[in-house]
């Protein structure tokens, strides 16, 4: 039967930039949705692959507040940077939408109303912590206090940082709400329960209905023992999100309408292209419906989202893929070591095909983490798409062009690489393996193929037949040939490589590869376009710079900073070392302060939101600084002879956050970020280890 399908991958949040742990998952479904679109129709007629921002819920509120815009034009710029990086990285969605959309609140609502018909929602009145000064409910992330087992200050509601403990936001002692830094109270609500214990049989059904991986399906087993717990699906005002349709001043937590964003994203598809909406959602419907999904967010998919299609009336996912971590050079990865790369990064330094080539080699369709270890990238890329396949046409298309007026011969039928691709291309191997998401074992039996290729032109040295009299015909045949196992080399490669494959049709002269392509023959006399260098080699260099601008050390710029010692030491000489936001600092060494004196000092984590130099000032540059929960700061700070403005933006600092404000000629200095300076040289930035946050208390 003709397969028609749906697939999506989660959702990103709006309040964070694409990064390379991101594209572990766009990649992968990118490759299986690419793969699908190249099968022939009477296998799959239809394969749609959707996406959207997720929009909602209390950070993104937050942050929006932070930077003085409303949410809506916060998520409208996310919206375009993650397109923007989506694109460089030919992440081909067919629809990349909202949920902060008209068809989301649409299917948000129905299905809610749905499960309230069904009995499955239950109002219960809850308490929790309330901020009274931000007249809002907390969160958990967003209380904090003294952890109770060991003590230590400033841990989050749930676990301590310090000695690991898990616990209640009611169990800390001396709890602040870290939106306002306000002791929060208890208050009660009344909530929205979605009583998933209700849907457990139907669950358990449902996971051995092989929709899962078999780790996925044990980790559900450990679920189902340990016992399902309701869900609470409401908010309270203030909430950027939708308001529940029968109860004013409720909205539906983000994870509620953030799924439902398949839904909505597939329905503007459908109104564009003209498709069954109710084809691919319906009860018991024929399509296939696939969720690519990190380990992480397993529970929801696996268990909150199918019970919320089902008892809706609306069909389940066929199937949940679910995809590890990734880790860099074998460790999470880090701003300090410059391992958290975003994709706008990446993309300014490498190319976007050797990222899809090396994910794919690593992808085994398991839950297993990734690892992109940095120099093993540079070295595969190299070896294996420059050094084997790139190689084949580079060696034997210039032949065609110099000696055959660029037109194709006879395929050489007496050659050994003949019959391994032809038994290649009988067998299906390298087409399951991207069906079951095994895109290693895809990969290793290509490079096997090329490797025989290479060694067929290796035996045959069409540079020498090129130099021997009556050797013509062999040559133009040899040249064929390869050019043909080529051919067939970029079809299996294309959904991994989907630019180049473009870029080598193009070369070949020949309409868009599709798979029932495989192992036909390109006529004889066929025009072939001359050869044009197809890729480079990855360049060490290049890896360090990006890894080097990701880095999050807050040295400055090699340039910056020799130009600003020499500036340093000047100043130094004719005046006492200013601070760095312009204030006089104490002379050093001088007297002592009591402890109580130094905790009066706030020293709070900021990140530099922007830096731009000040007119008229040549030692200045203002910095406006988010101190997360504390909101933005205006700060002018003696540091322009070390930092060129561009270089601060993004980094984390140290602050102190409670000086009085100070009106200096080109404004009002509303604290002062830390730097160390001596004679050696300065001012050098402070910077928190990696893990730190915006607004974080220093002590
Ligand atoms: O974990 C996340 O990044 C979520 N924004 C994923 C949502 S996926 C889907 F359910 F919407
Ligand atoms: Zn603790």
């Amino acid at each position: 039967m003709t397969r028609k399908i749906l697939v999506t991958s989660a959702l990103p949040y709006a309040n964070g930039s694409i990064h390379l742990g991101h594209l572990v998952e766009y990649i992968q479904t990118d490759i299986w949705v690419r793969f699908q679109k190249m099968l022939p129709k009477e296998k799959v007629a239809e394969c749609w692959y959707v996406c959207a921002d997720d929009t909602h819920g209390t950070p993104i509120m937050l942050r929006a507040e932070r930077e003085g815009v409303t949410p809506e034009v916060l998520i409208d710029r996310m919206a375009w940077e993650h397109r923007r990086d989506f694109d460089g990285f030919l992440i081909g969605f067919d629809s990349y939408y909202s949920t902060n959309s008209p068809e989301n609140r649409e299917f948000a609502s129905l299905i809610y109303q749905r499960l309230k018909a069904a009995g499955l929602i239950e109002p219960r009145v809850i308490e929790q912590f309330y901020d009274p000064e931000k007249a809002m409910f907390l969160p958990d992330r967003f209380i904090k206090g003294t952890c109770p087992k060991c003590g230590a200050r400033d841990q989050y509601g749930d676990s301590c940082e310090a000695c690991g403990a898990t616990y209640a936001p009611t169990d800390l002692v001396d709890p602040y709400s870290a939106v306002s830094g306000a002791k929060p109270v208890r208050r009660a609500s009344e909530h929205y329960f979605f009583r998933l214990g209700e849907c457990a049989d139907f669950l358990k059904d449902w996971t051995r209905s092989g929709a899962l991986q078999p780790e996925a399906a044990n980790k559900l087993d450990e679920w189902f023992s340990a016992g399902l717990s309701d869900w609470d699906i409401s908010r309270d005002a203030p909430y950027f999100g939708f308001e529940i349709p029968d109860a004013p001043g409720k909205y539906f937590y983000v994870w509620l309408d953030a799924p439902v964003g398949y839904m909505a994203s597939f329905a503007h598809l459908a109104k564009e292209k003209g498709l069954d909406f109710d084809e691919y959602w319906k009860k018991d419907s024929a399509t296939e419906l696939y969720h690519f999904i990190g380990k992480d967010i397993l529970y929801f998919h696996a268990l909150f989202w199918p019970a919320m299609l089902a008892f809706s009336g609306h069909r389940t996912p066929t199937g949940v893929f679910a995809h590890g971590f990734l880790t860099v050079d074998g460790q999470k990865m880090s701003k300090s070591r410059g391992t958290f790369i975003t994709a706008e990064s990446y993309l300014r330094h490498l190319d976007p095909e050797w990222l899809r080539y090396y994910y794919a080699a690593k992808l085994n369709g398991s839950m297993e983490d990734v690892d992109l270890s940095l120099e093993d990238f540079a070295a595969r890329v190299n070896s294996d798409l420059v050094g084997k396949y790139i190689n084949i046409a580079s060696r034997c298309a210039g032949f065609i062009t110099k000696h055959f007026g660029g037109k194709l011969g006879t395929f050489d039928h007496a050659a050994a690489v003949r019959v391994e691709f032809e038994s290649a291309s009988k067998s299906g191997g390298i087409a399951l393996a991207y069906e079951e998401r095994d895109y290693g074992r895809a990969l290793r039996e290509i490079m096997r193929l090329a490797d025989s290729a290479n060694q067929y032109i290796a035996e045959k040295k069409p540079w020498e037949l090129a130099k021997q009299a009556g050797r013509e015909a062999e040559l133009h045949a040899v040249c064929t040939t390869a050019l043909t196992l080529f051919r067939d080399l970029t079809l299996y490669l294309k959904p991994v490589l989907p630019r180049l494959a473009e870029q080598i049709e193009g070369f070949l002269n020949i309409p868009p590869l599709v798979w029932a392509d495989v192992w036909t023959p390109l006529p004889v006399g066929h025009a072939i376009n001359p050869y044009q260098h197809l890729m480079t080699r990855v360049d060490a260099k290049k890896i360090e710079a990006m890894v080097e601008e990701n880095r999050q050390s807050l040295a400055p710029a090699p340039d910056a900073h020799s130009q600003a010692r020499h500036a340093e030491h000047q100043q130094h000489a004719a005046t006492p070392s200013p601070g760095p936001a312009g204030h006089p600092l104490p002379p050093a060494g001088e007297g002592t302060i009591a402890l109580d004196d130094f905790a009066k000092v706030e020293l709070r984590i900021a990140r530099i939101a922007n830096a731009e130099h000040v007119e008229g000032a040549d030692k200045l540059l203002r910095l406006t600084l988010d101190v997360g929960p504390l909101g933005t700061r205006t700060v002018f700070a003696g540091i322009k002879s070390a930092y060129a403005p561009e270089r601060l933006v993004g980094r984390l600092t140290v602050m102190v956050a409670n000086l009085a404000p100070r009106k200096m000629k080109f404004g009002l200095s509303e604290g002062m970020v830390l730097a160390a300076s001596g004679d050696q040289g300065g001012p050098f930035l402070l910077a928190p280890d990696d893990g730190a946050e915006p607004g974080m208390r220093v002590k």
